[in-house]
């Protein structure tokens, strides 16, 4: 034994080759933290001491190779500031450097992941080999950051500039065969055969066969491209990368700019400008609110896998209702491969929701991510039907008609008597309560909330609502199956709106308030647009039809009539009073054209402007900032008050909900980051500030005041990046 640790250990094979095996102890991954950096640092050390040695081959004991650096421990680490991040780094590249420049050949033999730190680590190498079903990238800027362990360096001298921007660029994921034709990796092999690969490409470099020494010069001197070539692979990038990440989103650009800079320096002084660069974007807001919507996305997955574990299996459903939301989820349910009954009163409808589930299915053959046999399959998953045949042999129903209580009571009271005592039962209604339909229920206990977001296809959330008598049993199954579904499941305790919407109306209710004060609702939806949300608030509202906002409004007014309660007729109302549905009839606050491609596209409207002018009252001036407070203070306030309701278990999932479910900017973390940015006190004066002219939906509660005073946070500060860009 060379070395051994808690993480990785070395060992000498039968002959002169050293084995570096990352193995992390009680953990089912291998993640480079500091400890780990130091534990190679020490192996290192040991093999450079190591006499006798003819090569190394570094690979991994787990399923997966290293999937990056320990992304837990960055809030704490980037705090520390530029200079401590620029030593790290600089630390990590020396170690990095000498693995590369180790006497004698070297290889990764990648089994499994390598991601961020653990493709740094194999490029390190001279060789890399890779089982046919491991897969490598680098996707640090989906963080905020740059690959600042020499990948930027590395990949480039590696795979071409050209590909090296595209790889780091994009942060992609990418398969074996991929890696084969860039060059970064010099054979794909049968994972059983890995080893034996690996030592066999060092006996061929140690014979002469294989040049090892020219490949690592390769990797040590400055990129040959003629200005030309320069032009194209840098600037073009540039100018394409950043239309693609947007403003909010610096990093992918950024990391160009460093393979650009480096492009034509030593391996050194490449390093030295990535550390910088680096340093520089670890230090920024929005790397700060990427990494932590990472942990958040870690803590809303191990709930979900918590509740899976627990949860009895859900192999076959059924959906009742083949309208726009049950023939979604029927068709994703059959992608995911759980077969589905769709059931409806009427063979139109049917008719139309397996037109769409085929029409989605279509799609993904075309871009080549189904084959046109798997495409049958999973039609064929899809048991479409007008009575209750096979239904008592299914796990779990999601019921999917029409909005309306009497309904929905009718149709879940009849099929309760159609399956087995342990079938579970769902609504996927947007504003029943859940305790409410629970009411006539002979099984109470086998029945919750099982809200999807349309399309269902593209919506990652599915909120799953736990009524008074729900059982556990019911949430885990209902959690699993959405998992199953490839939705992330966050779980809500019942109440007007649930957490999603209960949240978004508040906002809609800004809106309402800003254009009732005179605001022009086309500025609004473009400074919202540009604070960062997918869509203003007024094409939103189009977009989720008018007939259902002023439906749901409604709802929301009935459960807290003291702050939802609206008096006067809204912009809202305008709309709809004139048939104005938004796009389901090709006009609302836009008028909605077809573009080229058969889609909607909106327009402006004069219309629409003397509609709204009609029933505003004022005629006041807003700054962008005044617009974005009167937007954003609502949702926030809302946010903070299911939270302390007990609605959502946690600021995470919180946080996770809404930019899930309604697209809320994700480089600002969610509502309570928000908060927590803008600090608590400053919040609650911007929100003392506006309730006294715009009532109690904007005040803040006497706990966030509690906090407030006692200069409490959402999340834990010892994680406070920089206070400079938003
Ligand atoms: N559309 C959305 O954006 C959205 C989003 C989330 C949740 N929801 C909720 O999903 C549910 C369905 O909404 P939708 O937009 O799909 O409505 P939809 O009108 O498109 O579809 C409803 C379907 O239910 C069928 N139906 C009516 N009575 C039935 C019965 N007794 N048995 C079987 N089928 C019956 C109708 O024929 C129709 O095909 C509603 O509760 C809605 O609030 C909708």
């Amino acid at each position: 034994m060379i070395y051994q640790g808690n993480a990785l250990s070395v060992a000498r094979n039968d002959g002169d080759i050293a084995i570096l095996t990352f193995d992390l102890q009680d953990e089912s991954i291998n993640k480079l933290s500091s400890a780990v950096i130091k534990e190679l640092q020490d192996a290192v050390k040991a093999i450079q001491a190591e006499r006798n040695l003819q090569g190394l081959v570094i690979t991994s004991a787990k399923s997966v190779f290293i999937v990056g650096a320990d992304i837990t421990e960055f809030h704490a680490m980037f705090a520390r500031g530029e200079s401590f991040l620029v030593d790290m780094c600089q630390e990590v590249h020396e170690l990095f450097n000498a693995i590369e420049d180790l006497p004698f050949p070297t290889v990764t033999a990648l089994n499994g992941l390598a991601l961020g730190g653990g493709c740094e680590v194999a490029l390190t190498t001279d060789f890399r080999v890779m089982a046919e079903s491991a897969e490598i990238g680098l996707p640090e800027t989906k963080l905020g950051i740059l690959p600042g362990w020499g990948g930027c360096v590395r990949l480039p001298r590696i795979a071409g500039a050209d590909n090296a921007i595209e790889w780091i660029a994009a942060g992609s994921q990418n398969k074996a065969d991929a890696a084969l034709k860039l060059g970064v990796a010099d054979a794909v092999v049968p994972a059983e055969r890995l080893e034996a690969a690996a030592l066999d490409i060092l006996a061929r470099a140690n014979a002469g066969e294989l040049d090892y020494r020219a490949r690592r010069e390769e990797k040590k001197t400055p990129l040959k491209l003629n200005a030309i070539e320069q032009m194209m692979a840098f600037e073009t990038a540039k100018g394409y990368v950043a239309g693609k990440a947007g403003p909010h989103y610096p990093a992918p650009v950024e990391a160009i700019k460093v393979i650009q800079k480096g492009a034509g320096e030593s391996r050194e002084r490449a390093q030295a400008i990535e550390a910088k660069a680096f340093a520089k974007l670890a230090l920024t807001d929005v790397c700060y609110n990427l990494v932590g919507l990472f942990l958040n996305d870690q803590l809303v997955k191990k709930k979900g896998s918590k509740y899976e574990k627990q949860a009895a299996p859900v192999n076959k459903t059924a959906v009742l209702g083949a309208g726009i939301m049950g023939g979604g989820i029927a068709y994703q349910s059959a992608y995911k491969g759980t077969p589905i009954l769709m059931k409806d009163i009427k063979e139109e409808a049917i008719q139309l929701g397996l037109k769409e589930a085929r029409k989605l299915l279509a799609k993904q053959v075309e871009r080549g991510k189904l084959t046109t046999e798997k495409m049958a399959e999973a039609l064929s998953n899809i048991r479409p039907s007008l009575s209750y045949g096979d239904f008592g042999e299914v796990d779990l129903v999601v019921e999917a008609v029409v909005e309306n209580p009497k309904v929905k009571d009718a149709v879940l009271t009849e099929v309760e008597g159609m399956v087995g005592e342990n079938t579970i039962l769902t609504s996927n209604t947007s504003t029943i309560s859940i305790n409410r339909l629970a009411q006539n229920l002979k099984r109470p206990e086998n029945f919750c909330g099982m809200h999807f977001f349309n399309p269902v296809h593209r919506m990652p959330l599915v909120e799953v609502i736990r009524g008074e008598k729900s059982s556990d049993a019911a949430v885990a199954a209902t959690v699993a199956y959405a998992r199953k579904m490839g939705k992330t499941p966050i779980v809500v305790n019942d109440c007007p709106g649930f957490l999603v919407n209960r949240v978004l109306f508040p906002y809609f209710g800004g809106f309402s308030a800003l254009v009732d004060q005179g605001a022009d609702f086309e500025r609004v939806d473009k400074v919202m647009e540009k604070f960062g949300w997918p869509m203003g608030p007024a094409y939103l509202l189009d977009v989720v039809g008018m007939d259902t906002a002023v439906h749901a409004q409604a709802v929301m007014a009935e459960g807290f009539p003291e702050r939802m309660a609206q008096d006067g007729k809204t912009a809202i109302d305008a709309m709809y009073e004139n048939e104005r549905l938004g796009q389901k009839n090709a006009k609302g606050f836009y008028r909605y054209e077809e573009d080229k491609k058969g889609k909607p596209k909106k327009v402006s409207d004069e219309r629409a402007h003397e509609l709204v002018k009609q029933v505003a009252n004022g005629s006041q001036e807003f700054s962008d900032e005044g617009i974005i407070a009167r937007m954003m203070v609502p949702l926030c306030m809302e946010t903070v008050r299911c939270l302390e309701d007990g609605i959502v278990g946690s600021p995470a999932e919180a946080d996770m909900a809404l930019i899930y479910g309604i697209g809320f900017p994700p480089f600002r973390g969610g509502a309570l980051r928000y908060i927590d940015a803008m600090g608590v006190a400053e919040f609650v004066s911007l929100a003392d500030s506006l309730a006294k002219e715009l009532g109690p939906l904007y005040a803040p509660t006497d706990k966030l005041r509690d906090m407030a005073n006692r200069q409490e946070r959402f999340y834990a500060s010892d994680s406070q990046a920089s206070q400079g860009q938003a």
